[in-house]
């Protein structure tokens, strides 16, 4: 099975108190790590989406936290530790509101503080890095599991196409929606990828075509407004995307445009599948209507980086993730198997 490492990068590098977070603004250009030691670093580099992708956003979540209990004096007790932790987390939790493995990262980390009930501050500091370690580990997993299930769904000489970057570095591992086409490259089944550029950041271009074509796995490059025409070419045998959050009902956030090309598979009829592990469904919330939707800055629509490409002050809608309702999605590729038109028990 192909590991992250195989491809040549990690999205975050744990080291003795602080972590280093490959900086994604600047790909494809430059393979940049940025190291903090201060939680508050962290938050930033969520935010202005260094790291990003719903499960990669987890592991740095859970990082944030154990960074921030490694910071500070030595002769704090361990439940003013557990304190100034919960008391932090809102912090964490608001770094972005829609990817749903953010806050499950943080209430894990939280349940695990809690649950210590030594008073050796050394041996808690480790006791939470240990944690942290582990969510990245078990999404490593989680991603290897997704490729092996999304896999049997593909057949040599397919054609996919996919939606924003939901690969190795949107993840711990090889990624959702493109550990299926990295596990069936591995198994001998050559698969093409068509991958949407993704307005306005780019991910697909800056992000999914780089780690694809580094992995030496068949990548197109087209603008998002052109994935209509390739389906009614006859040219797409599946979609794949990720999730930010999946509501209970089944209704799937993901990146801005994802809705579009449910629709447009739906009208070709096209499988459109939603690869996404259990971190990602949020059973507290009934329907995609209540999924928090982040809203992103103006800038990132009237700019491709700095260079302005709209009049000054022109009206901008800028939600950073659309909706995708339940009965366009095929089916989800999780962990456990993949689970037709319904939100997995
Ligand atoms: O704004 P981003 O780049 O964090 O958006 C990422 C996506 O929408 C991904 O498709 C989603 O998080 C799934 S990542 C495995």
């Amino acid at each position: 099975m192909m590991k992250q490492q195989d491809l040549g990068f990690r999205v975050l590098v744990p080291e003795a108190g602080r972590v280093k977070i490959l900086d994604q603004t600047r790909l494809p250009g430059d393979v940049v790590y940025n190291e903090y030691d201060d939680y508050r670093d962290i938050i930033t580099a969520i935010k202005r989406l260094e790291i990003r992708g719903a499960p990669a956003i987890g592991v740095a979540a859970g990082y944030a936290l154990a960074v921030a209990a490694n910071a500070g004096v030595d002769n704090i007790m361990v439940g003013q530790l557990q304190a100034i932790l919960h008391s932090l987390s809102v912090e964490i939790k608001n770094a972005r509101p829609t990817a749903s493995n953010l806050a499950w990262a943080v209430d894990r980390m939280l349940e695990k503080a809690d649950l210590y009930d030594g008073d050796d501050i050394a041996q808690f500091r480790k006791y939470l890095w240990d944690e942290a370690a582990a969510i990245y580990r078990e999404d490593e997993q989680m991603c290897a599991l997704i490729g092996r299930h999304g896999a049997a769904l593909l057949h040599d000489g397919d054609a996919v196409l996919t939606h924003c970057n939901a690969g190795a570095l949107a993840t711990g591992g090889i990624g959702t929606a493109l550990a299926p086409i990295y596990t069936a490259d591995c198994k001998g089944k050559k698969i093409k990828v068509f991958a949407d550029e993704t307005r306005p950041l780019l991910q697909g271009a800056r992000l999914t075509a780089w780690e694809l074509s580094r992995a030496g796995i068949d990548v197109t490059l087209l603008v998002d407004g052109a994935s209509g025409e390739l389906m009614r070419r006859g040219l797409i045998d599946c979609v794949i995307v990720g999730a930010d959050r999946i509501a209970k009902n089944g209704d799937v956030a993901n990146k801005i445009g994802t809705y579009n090309v449910a629709v447009q598979a739906n009208r070709h009829g096209i499988p459109f599948y939603v690869a996404a592990p259990y971190s990602t469904f949020d059973d507290a919330i009934e329907t995609g209507a209540d999924i928090p939707i982040e809203m992103r800055s103006p800038d990132e629509v009237t700019h491709i980086g700095d260079m302005p490409i709209a009049p000054d002050g022109v009206n901008v809608f800028a939600p950073a993730f659309d909706i995708t309702p339940h009965e366009l999605v095929t089916g989800y590729i999780t962990e456990k198997g993949v689970k037709n038109n319904t939100a997995p028990e």
